[in-house]
């Protein structure tokens, strides 16, 4: 089934996993000025926004054209929540470069009917030609996006419930005394095996395990991100904290 397994990169530290991912996002634009981004939340992709938010600055990317998708937003959170995935977005990057707010989308937490949301999300990624490029993150139990383990993957943009594990360790997001809330909508995993390139960023040592499960475990919906061994154009570029089961593999490889 599988076609060409993920190329696996290991890299110094954080810094050089966003440095990494900047350089890919920057002559994908470059090439492609109207590519279409899915982009992740989380602690992992805050040193690549801060080196986005550099390149535009710096006059080295322009996203005039570019679309973005997030992957995911927290049910009963509107954009104006702290610990709202819009909110993060705007502060991280959207209000820092010269993306048009209208062609930043995430899915609306405030929704009235969650199913039509769903359905009218993935309707977008569709309409504009599906994800060029999605950048993903990956949970300690191996979820992407919040496509938790047991997750179908066949699975649409839908309404996920988030595991208890998963809202801790949202938690440092959210102000004092406000817990994550016990759902999200996601993109599905079909959503995300359609992108023409998947761009996966692990950093630290507590995703070592889940990072080896994924690219040398079975392919089995209790690992979500070893969907990504389907998908023949994945790169990950991790750093030597998260890559330590897997250095020699990749040494090997010239990764
Ligand atoms: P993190 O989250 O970057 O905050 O670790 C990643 C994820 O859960 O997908």
């Amino acid at each position: 089934m599988t076609t060409s397994p993920p190329v696996l990169e290991v890299v110094r530290d954080a810094a050089a996993v966003a440095h990494a991912a900047a350089d890919e996002i920057q002559e994908l634009i470059t090439g492609r000025p109207a590519a279409v981004l899915a982009l992740p939340t989380g602690r992992t992709p805050l040193p690549l926004y801060a080196e986005l938010r550099r390149r535009y600055q710096a006059g080295h990317i322009d996203f005039g054209q570019v679309q973005t998708f997030n992957l995911d937003e927290w049910v009963g959170l509107g954009p104006d929540h702290a610990g709202s995935y819009a909110r993060f977005m705007r502060e991280q990057l959207f209000s820092h470069v010269n993306l048009r707010p209208e062609n930043c989308h995430l899915p609306n937490g405030l929704a009235p009917d969650l199913a039509a949301e769903c359905a009218a999300y993935e309707e977008l990624i569709q309409r504009a030609g599906g994800f060029g490029l999605a950048v993903l993150g990956i949970g300690r139990n191996g979820h992407i996006g919040f496509n938790e383990p047991g997750t179908p993957f066949d699975s649409r943009t839908h309404v996920a419930l988030v595991t208890e594990e998963t809202r801790e360790a949202n938690r440092w997001s959210f102000p004092p005394g406000v817990d994550p809330p016990d759902r999200a909508i996601t993109v599905g995993i079909a959503t995300l095996l359609e992108a023409e390139r998947i761009l996966l960023l692990v950093t630290g040592a507590e995703k070592a395990a889940a990072l080896e499960r994924a690219l040398r475990g079975p392919v089995d919906p209790l690992v979500p991100a070893s969907a990504l061994q389907l998908h023949p154009r994945v790169r990950v570029i991790a750093d030597a904290a998260a890559a330590h089961h897997l250095d020699a593999d990749a040494r090997t490889r010239g990764g």
